[in-house]
């Protein structure tokens, strides 16, 4: 083995370079590479230490000297170098290997097959998947309204009868005497649309409604969907192939039965009442009424600053709850706000259910 402290001539150094660069090669991890490296370059390292005895050689081999460590030195970096190059390939190497995926596995669930979408939830996305595929955009409005909003812009006067039917939450009155409530239907979504929006309009809103109501087949809080279609030619024909169009779609049947009754809603003129086949749910022999509709009332569109001598079109409205329960087979209502996990694992959909047109609604 060559002495550091006599390794003066030239092939003294050049037998410290290959035992350095041999040293180099034969660590088989970075750890053990940087030990080299310290032991060689370190400020105690052998190389260092015949750098340090430069100042005490003779003028004359000064120069010669100091040139060859210089090239020890760079000749051992350059194999310190390629060296830990290759130990970081051969580790990524190895780390890629044990973190392989394999991405023609099937999706692992845990966690997201515990959780369950409430049927109504389900059902709603069903019901906007159905509308966005006829052109329709979805619409929000406030829970908590004002009495012109859920009422007076509808149609609806202080003293007209429809305002006992609704039952309404009211907040106390402000200070000049105007009362907020929760709003009793979705149908202030159409005048917030309206009077914001120019023609053609095709929309839907779904949301919260309250009424002050509760039994079997009524809670305090339900959901609506609205819809409204304005333009200046929209006409029953059209409100009638969308209903069609809608009930077959969403009951996933070929064709449904309907029925259109005359009714009174105070914010449409001609108002009806639309009762489906109930075969549509495999219940032949009975009608089951799902939804109120009809063409947007002269005065409303007023109301909305619509010249109504230009435009016409129709609205609809329908229980989201009720849908839910006539399309998925659900008894009660009230269970639905219960918060019962056995009840939603029973009745709820999985999280990667997502409903299709294409894939299917519910399959
Ligand atoms: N707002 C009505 C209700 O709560 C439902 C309704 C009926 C909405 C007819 C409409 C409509 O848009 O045209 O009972």
């Amino acid at each position: 083995m060559t002495s550091d402290t006599t390794a003066t001539t030239p092939t003294d150094l050049a037998a410290l370079t290959s035992e350095l660069t041999s040293e180099v090669a034969a660590a088989t991890d970075l750890v053990a590479l940087e030990a080299v490296r310290v032991a060689a370059l370190g400020k105690k390292g052998r190389v260092s230490a015949l750098m340090g005895r430069l100042g005490s050689l003779p003028a004359d081999e000064k120069k010669s000297f100091g040139a060859a460590v210089n090239a020890l030195k760079a000749a051992v970096t350059a194999a310190l170098d390629a060296r830990k190059a290759e130990l970081e390939t051969a580790a990524l190497d190895a780390r890629l290997a044990t973190e392989r995926a394999d991405v023609t596995l099937p999706v692992r669930l845990g966690p997201v097959a515990e959780g369950r979408v409430h049927p109504v939830s389900q059902v709603l996305d069903e019901v906007i998947e159905i509308f966005a595929d006829m052109g329709f955009a979805v619409a929000e409005g406030p829970d908590i309204e004002t009495d012109a909003m859920n009422f007076d812009m509808l149609n609806i006067p202080a003293e007209h009868p429809a305002r006992q039917d609704h039952d309404t939450f009211y907040f106390s009155p402000g200070a000049d005497g105007s009362r907020l409530l929760l709003r009793t239907h979705t149908s202030p979504v159409q005048i917030r649309t309206m009077s914001t929006q120019k023609p053609p309009i095709r929309i839907i809103a779904p949301g919260r409604v309250y009424r002050c109501d509760s039994d079997q087949t009524h809670t305090p809080m339900f959901h609506q969907i609205e819809g409204l279609v304005i333009d200046e030619t929209t006409h029953m024909g059209h409100l009638k192939w969308v209903l069609e169009e809608f009930c077959k779609a969403f009951f996933e049947v070929d064709a449904v039965k309907m029925r259109f009754r005359a009714s009174h809603f105070p914010f449409t003129e001609p108002s009806m009442e639309v009762d489906i086949g109930a075969e549509a749910i495999g219940k032949p022999g009975q009608w089951l009424e799902i939804l109120g509709c009809g063409m947007v009332h002269p005065n409303v569109l007023r109301n909305c600053g619509l010249d109504p001598e230009k435009y016409q079109g129709f609205a609809f409205g329908m229980g989201l709850d009720r849908l839910t329960m006539l399309k998925y087979g659900i008894p009660d209502l009230r269970a639905f706000f219960s918060g019962d996990l056995k009840w939603l694992r029973h009745y709820g959909f999985g999280v990667l259910d997502v409903p299709t047109l294409g894939g299917g609604l519910s399959s």
